[in-house]
């Protein structure tokens, strides 16, 4: 299904969204910077076409890894990433099986990935074990509009606009029913929060971005898990 957007992937995210998305990104990195120096090392997973990969670079200025499983999506990413100063691999890999060692990483990030995992708190398992303790992981997803009213206006755009333009700009309709219908069965904020939780984060916190259209969590790799 990835690969069958990921040409027109980029376009869709920020049109749909009326480039809303690029924000919501730089709210990942900007979570992030206090954490890091220039020798932190950051694992993206999900990278997709590597937006926010690039981002944290940019602003963070740490050395930043990618990993996605959809080759396209990879492609795209490493020909978007060959004028910056410090290279991004990008890396193809299931991130229910990262290909990396145990407490890598300083710091790691998903951006609208984890919703598709078969299994959510397998994944959420997987980000902690390639963290440092102490390490810090910032998960950027889709969640509950907090505002009856707004809740109601946007789930009318969400399952009913957003996959007609979607069908018609990508060719592929069946991704962007997908969409809505994911974010139906993924936890909400508060029950996200309390999912990292019980596989080992802790100083767990979370803000609504955009009335709870989104949301990004953030917590810390515990010591003793
Ligand atoms: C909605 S895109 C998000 C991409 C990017 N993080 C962003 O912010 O735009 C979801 C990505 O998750 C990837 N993905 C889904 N399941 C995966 C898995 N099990 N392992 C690795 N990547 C996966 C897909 O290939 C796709 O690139």
């Amino acid at each position: 299904m990835f690969a069958g957007i990921a040409a027109r992937y980029d376009l869709l995210n920020h049109l749909l969204s009326g480039n809303v998305d690029r924000r919501w990104r730089r709210l990942v990195a900007e979570k992030l910077r206090p954490a890091l120096d220039a020798d932190s090392t950051v694992l993206d997973v999900a990278c997709g076409t590597g937006d926010l990969s690039l981002v944290i670079a940019e602003a963070c200025g740490a050395r930043v890894v990618g990993v996605d499983f959809c080759r396209p999506m990879l492609d795209i990413a490493a020909r978007k990433s060959a004028g910056v100063s410090r290279t991004i691999p990008f890396v193809e890999g299931d991130a229910l099986r990262l290909p990396f060692a145990d407490e890598k990483f300083d710091a790691a990030t998903i951006a609208f990935g984890l919703r598709n995992l078969a299994d959510v708190a397998g994944g959420l398992g997987e980000l902690r074990r390639i963290l440092k303790p102490g390490g810090r992981l910032v998960v950027l997803e889709f969640s509950r509009p907090v505002v009856p009213g707004f809740r109601a206006l946007f789930q009318f755009y969400f399952s009913r606009v957003l996959p007609r333009v979607g069908g018609l700009v990508s060719g592929s309709r069946g991704a962007y029913e997908y969409l809505p219908d994911s974010v139906s069965k993924f936890p909400d904020q508060a029950r996200l929060a309390s999912l990292m939780n019980e596989v080992g984060f802790e100083n767990v916190d979370y803000r609504n971005l955009t009335g709870g259209i989104a949301a990004l969590h953030s917590g810390t790799r515990r010591h003793d898990f």
